[in-house]
């Protein structure tokens, strides 16, 4: 998967998990697919909570399913996004500092649900977080 081209099954597999998200909260469901260099590919789709803040973004559950299955910190490629609105959804910083720490210069491509626009963005992590944060023990 080297192409934009390629990259409309990623984006596809966002569109589908999407449909799982749970967000009785915000009814904005997001839903994302993360290809990672073994050309596995994981999903993730938001998943809220009544305590509102445990909500897990659905960048952040896809990363976790990759790091879970095997997959080492900085073996991904691409990541796909698909939110809730007529335009595309970045990721909210949160997901962009994690991002930024298990898939440093992945490629994200975000893109509106088919059924509200059209229109793909894409930047990699560094320019989505520049200047992020990095913690090197031997500094401390
Ligand atoms: N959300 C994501 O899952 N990813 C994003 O990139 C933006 C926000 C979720 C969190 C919450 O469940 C809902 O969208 C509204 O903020």
């Amino acid at each position: 998967m080297t192409n934009e081209t390629d990259y409309d099954a990623l984006v596809s597999d966002a569109i589908k998990v999407r449909e799982r998200a749970y967000t009785p909260y915000s009814h904005f469901k997001v839903g994302a697919a993360l290809l990672a260099k073994s050309g596995k590919i994981y999903t993730g789709c938001n998943i809220e909570n009544a305590a509102y803040s445990p909500t897990i973004c659905a960048e952040r559950v896809a990363l976790g399913s990759a790091i879970a299955a095997g997959e080492q910190p900085g073996s991904f490629v691409a990541i796909a996004v698909v939110g809730d609105q007529p335009h595309p959804t970045s990721p909210c910083g949160v997901c962009r500092q994690v991002l930024y720490e298990l898939a440093p210069g992945c490629t994200v491509l975000m893109e509106p649900p088919p059924d509200k626009g059209k229109g793909r963005l894409v930047m990699t992590v560094e320019e989505l977080l520049p200047a992020g944060f990095k913690f090197d023990e031997s500094e401390a």
